[in-house]
């Protein structure tokens, strides 16, 4: 029998793929997501054309806005004003944060282009209500800008989930808005807010946010497709440590804030509920406690590629629904690219990440090195 000697055993074992079989390295799980990213993008902006090519000026009659609404309705339109006004910021340092991945690139541009207008249809239901003056609002407006948002969140699983969760809390906040200006809530002080051209503007901005979420819960998918313990560590991160973008920049957020749990336009409660749980649910996670028995685990540790061999955390979520929502998102891109041609060039393809691993496969590789 022949023993070869030790350097060409270690040699040959250098050599060796250094991911089991069927499991991806982190480069090209990078590259799938990037090509994923940028289809999706493709598709988004047919849709974002086609569909919400709206403009703040024009798309309602500003000069029918009612100019008797509540001073708590006025303080919510503050906010949102506030929040939505520093679109620049949050673009460029987005894009910063994107910039190598030219899909995901591209849709931040994009997607600055629409908040930018979420920012002008606030500023101009502030101008037409009757009850700030342009010289205030000037001086809001300038305020505001003195001082500059960044991320709390530098790297890009984490500034991916957080703004799965934050686009869900803003559709969630301007579909409460559009109750108070259908005259349907509840709350006293609203009893007189009922405004179709607020209306109006409430639920064409909650149709983009929701197409913003919608874009990102699927980056967020293929995230914990390819990246599961990264990805479950962020979002775990992000649902402790949550709030609104910028909240803590704005002059007069304590009073806003306030406002928005008592006019039930952004409770705590519906933070758990209406963003969290449903965010999770779309995630694979059932509820936040199996996601918190997911973060004990203390098999969750990811190899440098960030695959998981264990099986133990599979069995907390719905890798498999994840999967499936993967291969849907890779039919919509397809579906796309059949449209306008691409598909018989360059179509985006769909890649199994592999995980889980079964223990056997993981057995069978290890006696092979043995040998
Ligand atoms: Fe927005
Ligand atoms: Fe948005």
């Amino acid at each position: 029998m022949i023993h070869p000697d030790h350097s060409i055993r270690k040699e040959l074992a250098d050599q060796r793929p250094r991911t089991p079989v069927g499991l991806l390295s982190r480069a090209e799980k990078d590259r799938i997501i990037e090509r994923g990213v940028h289809g999706l993008y493709r598709w988004y902006l047919a849709r974002s054309q086609s569909k919400r090519n709206w403009n703040p000026d024009t798309f309602v009659r500003w000069p029918d806005m009612r100019k008797d609404h509540s001073p708590e309705l006025m303080k919510i339109i503050e906010g949102f004003y506030a929040i939505e006004q520093y679109a620049p910021d949050y673009t460029a340092v987005t894009l910063r944060m994107n910039r190598k991945n030219y899909g995901r690139a591209q849709f931040q541009l994009r997607w600055g282009s629409e908040e930018e207008k979420h920012s002008d249809l606030w500023l101009n239901a502030l101008l037409f209500s009757g009850q700030r003056s342009p010289e205030w609002v000037h001086e809001y407006k300038k305020s505001l800008r003195e001082r500059e948002w960044d991320t709390p969140w530098t790297d890009v699983i984490h500034g991916t989930f957080y703004v799965v969760f934050q686009e869900r809390a803003t559709q969630l906040n301007y579909l409460n808005t559009a109750i108070i200006a259908a005259g349907k809530s509840t709350n006293p002080a609203h009893a007189n807010d009922a405004d179709p051209v607020l209306l109006e503007a409430a639920k064409t901005i909650a149709v983009d946010e929701a197409a913003h979420y919608s874009f990102f819960l699927e980056i967020g998918r293929l995230l914990m497709y390819y990246y599961p313990a990264e990805s479950i560590e962020a979002i775990w991160d992000i649902i402790t440590h949550f709030s609104m973008p910028a909240i803590d920049l704005i002059p007069n957020s304590e009073h806003i804030w306030k406002q928005f749990n008592d006019s039930d336009v952004f409770t705590p409660r519906q933070f758990m509920g209406d963003v969290v749980a449903t965010a999770l649910s779309h995630l694979g996670w059932e509820s936040r406690k199996a996601l918190a028995r997911g973060i004990k685990n203390n098999r969750l540790v990811p190899d440098e590629d960030g695959n998981l061999y264990s099986s133990a955390i599979f069995d907390e979520f719905g890798y498999d629904s994840i999967e499936k929502a993967v291969r849907k998102l890779h039919d919509k891109i397809n579906d796309y690219e059949r449209l306008m041609g691409l598909y018989a060039i360059d179509p985006t393809v769909f890649v199994p990440s592999g995980m889980p691993v079964r223990e056997d496969v993981e057995e069978v590789e290890n006696t092979s090195t043995e040998n």
